[in-house]
């Protein structure tokens, strides 16, 4: 090739902007208007915005240059596990909050009303309203001016502009900022390259891991009949969860999986909130093609088998389903994952959800001796988001015929304290050889324990439960 027409190719690549950088600063926004304050309130949805998603599916880019969003601050009683209802805090009516997906260069135009005051029938709060704020580590601009702290009924309004393409937590920075976050003032805001990502995928789904410190309401406050569970200032402090959970809840995408097909590849957009802890997020079955630290592209490591999150750290994790399965999703610290940091990704060739959600257990037949229909409503509260009686394994081994492979004393050691049991027993070694993921204690009492036990009896001297199929049928 001559000189000129190196040099063409040269400029062509230039103009085409390949030698440009991408981070070049003089192209960035750094200036804003001040933000405004307002008594002006929003009324209805609690989160408003076509850039929003509500759960794990997140939707794709819209492209419109300018984003309005709003997403107010409520108080909220969430389902946190079973039986776990918890006095929280939250964005948009929901823990984690609405997330946001933007690009590079659009223009952000958040308003937000605190809404802590209102008591919703959607809504039912015990606590009391008080300030808040919104911190999005998307943003580059004054937290004196955008990030201050608003007083119920009122509304902030500002705007900016990404300069960086990321996995951006978002929460709410009102002191003790550590006590907001706790409560689930959080939420993800994803900003793609300027020009997209590089590669393409099948599916792209958004999984945030958060802590929750829970106590019983000191005060003995009931909802729906079942206990109030209230933040645990203590514990927060201690850095010792009861809870540390991916969206939210409890196990919530063993319960809801996200799905995908065989050969597929998946993006997962993964933020670790914390507020306190790491996470170490792995996908059982599969390796990371491409792990792109805080959800930049420009930061990419290849074959990861986890990727190591420390409090508001995101990623964005590429990987291939290689073959029908269930890939579970977990932090491989296992003590958190112990405590519901689990999930899972069905790509078992199901035509359906609701096959999927197949508890595979008539629900019209109950035991008629009350112990064993005590357990049967614990079986089905605690146990059924990863065993099956009949069904095949989940999770965990299919309980169907377990009375007759395990003694009722090695089944009452094994539900009261599944953590002994695993650090002494061979029986129990096996088992978490073969399903690799130890069965989290469910706190049981001694009769919790006996009552499930009776359940198994009864359905093992039923013979075969209703086929799968049967499941939901009257
Ligand atoms: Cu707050
Ligand atoms: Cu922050």
């Amino acid at each position: 090739m001559s000189f000129v027409a190196l040099w063409a190719v040269a400029m062509a690549a230039h103009a085409q902007g390949k030698t440009a950088d991408e981070f070049d600063e003089s192209k960035m926004v750094y200036k804003s208007n001040p933000a405004t304050l307002s008594n002006q309130r929003h009324t209805g949805p609690f989160a408003v915005g076509s850039s929003l998603s509500f759960d794990a599916a997140i939707k794709p880019l819209d492209r419109a240059r300018v984003k309005t969003i709003q997403i107010d601050t409520t108080h909220k009683v969430i389902d946190l596990a079973p039986g776990v209802k918890f006095s929280a805090w939250t964005f948009g009516d929901q823990v984690p909050g609405p997330v946001v997906r933007a690009r590079v260069g659009d223009t952000i135009r958040f308003s937000m009303t605190n809404r802590s005051d209102e008591i919703a029938p959607a809504a039912i709060s015990f606590a009391a309203p008080m300030m808040h704020s919104m911190d999005f580590h998307s943003a580059m601009v004054s937290p004196q001016d955008k990030y201050r702290s608003i007083a119920p009924g009122q509304t902030i309004s500002f705007e900016f502009t990404p300069n960086y393409p990321g996995v951006f937590m978002y929460h709410c920075g009102t002191p003790m900022i550590l006590e907001h976050i706790a409560s689930g003032m959080y939420g993800v805001m994803v900003v793609e390259p300027r020009n997209g990502y590089p590669t393409k995928v099948d599916r792209e789904y958004v999984v945030v891991q958060s802590e929750f410190y829970t106590k019983r309401d000191p005060d003995g406050r009931k909802i729906e009949g079942q206990p109030l569970y209230v933040l645990d200032t203590e514990r927060v402090r201690a850095k010792a969860p009861t809870y540390t959970v991916f969206n939210g809840r409890y196990n919530g995408m063993v319960d809801k999986p996200l799905f995908a097909k065989p050969g597929e590849r998946v993006r997962l957009f993964v933020l670790n909130v914390g507020p306190s802890n790491t996470s170490s997020f792995h996908v059982v079955g599969t390796i990371f093609d491409r792990v792109w630290l805080d959800g930049n592209p420009h930061n990419e490591l290849r074959g990861m088998q986890t990727v190591l999150l420390g409090s508001s750290s995101g990623a964005i994790v590429e990987f291939r389903i290689p073959e029908k399965g269930k890939y579970i999703m977990v932090d491989h610290h296992f003590a958190n994952a112990s405590q519901g940091a689990i999930g899972l990704i069905d790509a078992s060739g199901g035509t359906s959800e609701r096959e999927i959600e197949h508890n595979n257990i008539s629900v019209t037949a109950t035991p008629i001796d009350a112990p064993a229909a005590k357990g049967k409503a614990n079986f089905e509260n605690k146990c059924l988001a990863c065993h099956a009686v009949g069904g095949g394994d989940k999770v965990g081994p299919d309980l169907l015929g377990v009375t007759k492979r395990r003694t009722d004393d090695w089944l009452q050691r094994w539900l009261m304290s599944p953590q002994k049991m695993l650090a002494s027993d061979a029986t129990a070694k096996a088992m978490l050889k073969k399903y690799t993921l130890p069965m989290p204690d469910q706190g049981l009492s001694e009769d919790d324990a006996r009552q499930l036990i009776r359940y198994f009896h009864w359905f093992d001297e039923q013979g075969k439960p209703a086929p799968a199929g049967a499941a939901r049928q009257p």
